[in-house]
């Protein structure tokens, strides 16, 4: 999809970074040089963009670029029953996380708060917004959908786009629900446009914590459900609700068979509260749960302070050797595996060794 917008940033990854990104393997400086023809002539750190990073993997691993997905990319629909958990946070660190291992992204902001919107850098409120649920009643109702109006380049080369939100997705459930068919409009769309869709690896939707129509389409339209549950005496409840949900899918739609994936957030060891939720957690859904816990970090706040100096995007695109940011990246290592998440349809979690 061709769009006229220049790209909101274009971070850089140093060496010893991107060494790290091949799954499995070790890549030496010579090489990534080598690939991507960057030399620094003066000595300065090399910086290699999400594009370098997706080229060095398709030259090492001799992928067939040409070859497009024929299917549609695995969608993670992050969501929990609760405001406040780290859903937006967590959409939004994924999804430079996948770019910055090389896969193309498309994140969708299902948020009227517009949360995911703001951190990828887009103003919410200062800027003409065209939602996905604008997109949904044009493919509904149109013949035409014109997603180029929608789509946000955040960094070049199509590594990550967004399809952003602002306040006025509130008015779209009043759309849905005069409509036959409505729980699965979204994914309908996303099925009858491949040529936009399937030119991504993954979608990444951010989500409103109520039980809303077009919550319910972005839920219905993926397979595993990504559950974001914040360490405290709230989050088994709010899972047993985000539950019932699924349930009440998986009754509508037999063959759907939804599951969910559960990430636990915000954990600090000098509080009881906690560990005592962590326990309780893997407890009940053992096998339901991710093996990475997101600790609390302060960097993961200042990512917040959108519109000031300091806001340059999520925290894994500043300090992806942080404390937050190393975890971030073991997520989305593990997702890579748990959703079945492919460079142009090459697992490289089952094909490690380099050509
Ligand atoms: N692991 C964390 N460490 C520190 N602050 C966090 C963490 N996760 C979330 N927060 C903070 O909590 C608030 C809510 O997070 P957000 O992602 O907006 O939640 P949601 O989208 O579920 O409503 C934000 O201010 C965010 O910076
Ligand atoms: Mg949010």
């Amino acid at each position: 999809m061709e769009t006229t917008l220049q790209a909101i940033r274009a971070p850089k990854y140093k060496t010893k970074i991107v060494s790290d990104l091949l799954i499995g393997n070790h890549v030496s400086a010579y090489q990534l040089k080598k690939i991507t023809g960057k030399e620094s002539i003066d000595g300065s750190k090399i910086g290699y963009s999400p594009t370098d990073i997706r080229r060095i993997k398709v030259a090492l691993y001799g992928i067939d670029e040409n070859q497009k997905n024929k299917n549609r990319p695995p969608i993670i629909n992050v969501r929990m029953a609760k405001g406040g958990t780290g859903k937006s946070l967590i959409s939004a660190n994924i999804s430079s996380a996948f770019a910055m291992l090389g896969y193309k992204v498309l994140a969708i902001d299902g948020d009227p708060q517009a949360s995911l919107t703001n951190i990828l850098g887009v103003d919410s409120s200062a800027e003409d917004i065209v939602h996905i649920g604008h997109l949904m009643e044009q493919f509904d109702t149109k013949n035409t959908v014109s997603i180029k109006d929608a789509l946000r380049p955040i960094y070049p080369g199509n590594m990550l786009d967004l399809i952003p939100a602002d306040i006025t997705m509130t008015q779209t459930d009043n759309w849905l629900i005069s409509r036959l068919g409505r729980d699965l409009i979204f994914d309908r769309f996303v099925i009858n446009t491949p040529d936009f869709f399937n030119q991504y690896d993954v979608i990444v939707i951010d989500s409103a914590p109520g039980t809303t129509l077009l919550s319910y389409n972005l839920m219905a339209a993926c397979k595993t459900i990504l559950a974001v549950a914040w360490l405290d005496r709230e989050s088994v409840k709010a899972m047993n609700l985000l539950f019932s949900n699924i349930i009440e899918i998986n009754r509508a739609y037999p063959d759907k068979k939804l599951d969910v994936e559960i990430v636990a957030n915000g954990y600090h060891p000098s509080y009881r509260h906690c560990k005592e939720a962590l326990s309780i957690l893997a407890e009940t859904y053992k096998d339901l749960m991710n093996e990475n816990v997101i600790p609390h970090y302060s960097g993961f706040v200042r990512q917040q302070s959108f519109l000031t100096e300091e806001s340059k995007g999520p925290l894994i695109e500043q300090e992806p050797n942080s404390v937050g940011g190393r975890v971030i990246l073991e997520l989305a290592k593990s997702l890579l595996t748990r959703y079945g998440i492919t460079l142009s349809g090459f697992d490289e979690n089952i094909k490690p060794n380099i050509r």
